[in-house]
Order: C-alpha cells, then structure tokens, then sequence
C-alpha cells in the first residue's frame, strides 16, 4: 500500500458508515492506487461519507480512516445480518405466527396502517390485541408519532377525565399547574384505548365528541383544543351485547369498530404453537448459552393443550420451564401441572391430587373460555369480584399461579 505524503488532517464530522459498496470500492482503491490518486480519493469519498478533509491525510490519519472503513464494513455487515434475521422471523414484525387466521390479521394490519380509520380489536385475553395495535402504529404513517396506550380498566373513575382530556390551572383543589391529557399527548401518533368496554357511560360521550369534533377540551377550560389523533380500540368483551344491554353507547361503538380485526384464539391455530413457543425459548434463553428445546413429548403436550389464556398463558409456561431447567432439553415435568395431564383443558373434579390453587386457576381459565375472554362476566359466573378476578389473572401473570388461594376467595364454578 501507498503511504499519503503530507502530514495533514481529516476532520470527522459524523460517525455515520460509508455504504458498504463505497467502503469497498475506497478501500480497493487506495489498496492499488498511486499517492497522489489515493489523496484525490481520500478527499472526494471522505467528503461524500460527511468527513471534513483539511487536507490531504498524511499516514496516521490514512491509518485511522482506514479503521473506520473496517468499522463500517463490519457494521453493516451485523446490521444486514439483524434485517436477514428479522425478515425471517416467521410472523409479521413483531407478531410470530404464519397460520392462515395470522395470516388475515396481518394482511387487515398491512391494510389499515396506511391509512387513519379507527380499529377496534377483538379477541380473549392474551391473543395480542396490545402487539396488533402497536403493529398498526409502526405500519403506519404516523410511526413517528407517538403510540398512546391507555388502560380504561386501569383508569380511576373520579380522575377519568383529567387523565384523558388533561386539565387548566385551578380546575380543582390541588391543580396548581395544567396538566395535558393522554388525548392531547397522542396528537400526531395512535391513540391505544385498551379494554375500551371499561369506560364509564359518560366518558364514553365525552370520547365520542372527540372522534367527531376532533377536539379536546380540558377540565376547566373554556375553549377546545384541536387534536389529531388515530385511534385504536381492543376488547374482549363483546361489545355488541354490551350495546345491547346498554352497557355501551352504540354511536361509539359504530365509530370505533369503523375496522374489526378479531384476533384469533391460540386453540384455533394450533400450528403457530411450535413456532411462538421456540420464539419465547430464544427470548428468555440466559445470554450467551444457545437457547434450550423442548422434547417431542413436551411440544405435543403443548400443541395439544387448550391454552385459555392464550399466547400470555403460552409465554408464562416458557418462562417457567426456562426457571425450573437450565438444561439444554426441557421436558414435559417443566411445564405446569395443567400442561402434564392427557386431557388438560377438562376440570378434573375427581382428581384427588390436585391442589386447591390449581383447581381455582382452571375454574378461572374455564370461566374466561365460556366468556369468550369477558373478564367482568367471567367474575360474575365465579361468584368472585371483578378486582380479586385481576388479581389472580395478575398472580399468573407474574409465575405464582402456585399460591394457595386467600381465605376470602370464594370459586363456584357455575
Ligand atoms: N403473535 C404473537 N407473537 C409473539 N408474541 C405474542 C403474540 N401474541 C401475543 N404475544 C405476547 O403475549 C403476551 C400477551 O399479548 P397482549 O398483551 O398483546 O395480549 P392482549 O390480547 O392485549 O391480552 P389482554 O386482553 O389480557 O390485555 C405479550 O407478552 C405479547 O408480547
Ligand atoms: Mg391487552
């Protein structure tokens, strides 16, 4: 190789790396070339790739240039090598899964992310409405903007109103500053209203003024203030029932469900489990140790299962199969007692081995399946209160689904 004769500087003025055909072709280039050609190249494809040339380089900035073109040749390298591994991820994105009802779904995502109709998405608990919406964002034009979930279950009757429309200084004791409203906050992104069958009657007025008008106006104010805001909807409760027994408005309704999109039950496209199942194994495998399998025995027992709890009841069984075995070969004894019998979905009664904590968990699950995934009716035929019924799907959330059930905690199946 050439050595540059002058000893003068290149500036850099972005770290940003040379595409990889002009990191090739420079690094070629000043391989073969004469001193004088190696400058002139220097200069034009540094100044191309946002470098400042003072001068031309002498042999330590030369030196130095060339690392940073190592540097971007290896970079892009990872980074194509990333774009080959998340285009093959069986799924759409962030959504794993290729069976035909996925497959509908992602076509609908595909579809509605261009454009800004409201959606509104069906399906029991744990089929990733959350991951969809977010999925509708990110294809969508407003990808930039922000992506607003609220949860209407989690939201505070008597503070509802403040947290969705904000409010002015001095609208009540206590606001010594205005406060903006999630609403406003999504304004050029997705607004994400989770569990949307929650809200209060007259939220659900006051939310509908919003799609028409397009405007918020925050407690205590005199005038409005213009939004524009996509809105995404989910619930698993059936909200034409719930319009039916005036549970919900139904011009709302008519407004949000401008696009359903129904997620499909895990049961009803058993063939993703495998491939949801090992996208978990990679996800919660411990760094650096290459992610552990499953035994045959095992994957049917899953396949096999009913799952009620969905692609969550899914991810929990992973986690906690990856906590009890840090083998390479997870076996059918990993996973919850629920998954190791034969016929899992049934609630055996007659089983004297079962722990009482088990037989509540299943009566839930059971409960939420005839519910079609309607927690506040799944409460209801458990004889149960709605918060304790959070609480537990809560605990088996977080992996204690093995805790015996609190004294209070009255279960009656039907
Ligand atoms: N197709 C999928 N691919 C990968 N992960 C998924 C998929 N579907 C769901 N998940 C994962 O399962 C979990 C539950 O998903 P999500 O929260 O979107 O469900 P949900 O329908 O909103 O449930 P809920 O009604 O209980 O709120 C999340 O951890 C999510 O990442
Ligand atoms: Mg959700």
């Amino acid at each position: 190789m050439c050595t540059p004769r002058h000893n003068e500087e290149i500036v850099s003025e972005t770290s940003a790396p040379l595409p990889i055909p002009e990191a090739t072709s420079f690094l070629s280039l000043l391989i073969a070339s004469d001193e004088e050609s190696v400058r002139e190249l220097v200069r034009s494809e540094a100044t191309r790739a946002g470098l400042r040339v003072k001068a031309a380089p002498g042999a330590s900035q030369a030196l130095s240039a060339l690392e940073r073109l190592a540097r971007a040749i290896a970079l892009d390298r990872e980074n194509r090598l990333l774009r080959e591994q998340l285009g093959s991820r069986p799924g759409f994105g962030i959504l794993v899964g290729v069976s035909p009802r996925m497959q509908q779904v992602y076509h609908l995502i595909e579809k509605v992310g261009r454009s800004l109709t409201p959606v509104l998405i069906l399906g029991e608990t744990g089929t990733g409405k959350e991951l969809v919406a977010r999925s509708i964002h990110f294809h969508g034009p407003r990808k930039h903007g922000p992506f607003v979930p609220v949860d209407c279950t989690g939201l505070v009757s008597t503070l509802v109103e403040s947290e969705l429309f904000g409010y002015v200084k001095g609208a009540f004791t206590g606001a010594s500053q205005p406060k903006r409203g999630l609403i406003e906050a999504a304004s050029g992104g997705t607004l994400f209203l989770d569990e949307i069958g929650e809200l209060p009657m007259e939220m659900q007025a006051k939310l509908l003024r919003v799609l028409q008008e397009r405007e918020v106006r925050p407690v205590g104010a005199t005038s409005t203030i213009p939004v524009d805001v996509r809105v995404v909807a989910a619930t698993n409760r059936d909200l034409q029932k719930e319009v039916d027994q005036g549970r919900f408005r139904q011009d709302l309704f008519y407004r949000l469900s401008v696009v359903p999109i129904r997620m499909p039950p895990l049961r009803e496209r058993k063939s993703d489990i495998p491939l949801i199942v090992n996208h978990f194994l990679e996800r919660y495998a411990v760094d650096g140790r290459p992610s552990p399998v499953f035994s045959e025995d095992a994957m049917r027992h899953m396949v096999s299962y009913d799952w009620p709890g969905n692609v969550r009841e899914l991810e929990n069984a992973i986690s906690r199969a990856l906590a009890l075995n840090s083998g390479p070969l997870l076996h059918v004894g990993d996973l919850p007692t629920n998954l190791q019998s034969p016929a899992p979905a049934r609630l055996p009664l007659d089983d004297e081995h079962i722990t009482l904590a088990e037989l509540e968990r299943r009566a839930i699950f059971r409960a939420l399946q005839k519910t079609r995934g309607d927690k506040l009716a799944a409460a209801r035929l458990l004889g149960i209160g709605k918060t304790t019924l959070y609480r537990k799907l809560k605990e088996y959330e977080d992996g204690n689904s093995d805790h015996e059930p609190e004294a209070e905690t009255e279960i009656s199946t039907e």
